[in-house]
């Protein structure tokens, strides 16, 4: 048995010049838990071609759906930008990752923390009623340079507020809040930042940071992931892991230098 599933892109977004998303068919042997990852590419010169990429769909639905940065050089994503409906994308057979429920203690409010493309694993976890189930209140903050790079999230977010299930428990539950670095927007700055001055927790009207009941996701830029730890390690938080459940958990976004 191959360690691969073979899957046929069924369509192809283009977001910025520097991201896209695509729907691909799912095995339905591919079992994984709502923001894990698997390893996706291309067969290239009859060798598979990988990176680690979180499903950006949910465990419920029938296609899969990845979220990817381009990069010119990159040796996958400068291939993997130009897929088209049809052609064939491998899919590892065997899903990770640390970004799931289960690796939190027990809380009331769920942060979910990301930049980039590190928003892929919780637009599958903000489809996942688990979730809503588990926690009072789900915060879902992306961080990117620019206005445009927020697309993607603007549309499934807004999607889900319109499905019949999920826009009831959306309402009641989840708060979005995209903020950008480099250009004019309504929130400004950076995730850490905006944690420290509190300012995210004004701007949402909700109670400051408070480890008896928030929980923590995160997931992008290795630098503001390490700034993160260190900031919820100072405050008491302990990172979480299969093992042991903790305070918060990391996963680092798909990263091609
Ligand atoms: P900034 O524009 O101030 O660098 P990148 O594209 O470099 O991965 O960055 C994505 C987003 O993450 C940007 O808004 C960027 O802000 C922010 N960012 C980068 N490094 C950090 C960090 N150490 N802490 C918090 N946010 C960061």
């Amino acid at each position: 048995m191959s360690a691969f599933y073979r899957e046929k892109v069924l369509s192809v977004r283009h977001w910025t010049d520097t991201l896209f998303s695509f729907t691909a068919t799912r095995d339905t042997g591919f079992r994984f838990q709502n923001g894990q990852f698997a390893m996706i590419g291309l067969e290239v010169e009859g060798r598979p071609l990988l990176r680690a990429y979180s499903m950006a769909s949910a465990n419920h639905e029938e296609a899969l759906e990845f979220f990817s940065i381009k990069v010119a050089d990159g040796p996958l994503t400068s291939r993997l930008q130009r897929i088209k409906e049809g052609d064939t994308i491998l899919v590892g057979r065997k899903a990770t990752g640390t970004l799931i429920a289960d690796n939190l203690i027990p809380g009331k409010r769920l942060l979910l923390l990301s930049t980039g493309t590190g928003l892929a694993p919780f637009a599958s976890l903000i489809k996942d009623p688990d979730v809503y189930e588990k926690f009072e209140s789900i915060v879902l903050v992306h961080g990117c340079r620019q206005v445009s790079e927020l697309a993607y999230g603007e549309e499934v977010v807004a999607k889900l507020r319109e499905d019949e299930l999920f826009g009831p428990l959306l309402a009641e539950k989840l708060v979005y809040y995209p903020t950008v670095t480099r250009e004019p927007f309504r929130n400004r700055g950076r995730i850490t930042d905006l944690i420290t001055s509190e300012q995210l927790f004004n701007d949402i009207g909700q109670p400051p940071l408070d480890i008896a009941g928030d929980r923590i996701m995160m997931c992008g830029s290795p630098a503001m992931l390490e700034e993160l730890r260190q900031m919820f390690q100072a405050r008491g938080f302990v990172e979480g892991s299969h093992s042991e459940p903790g305070h918060f958990v990391i996963e680092k976004a798909f990263v091609e230098r």
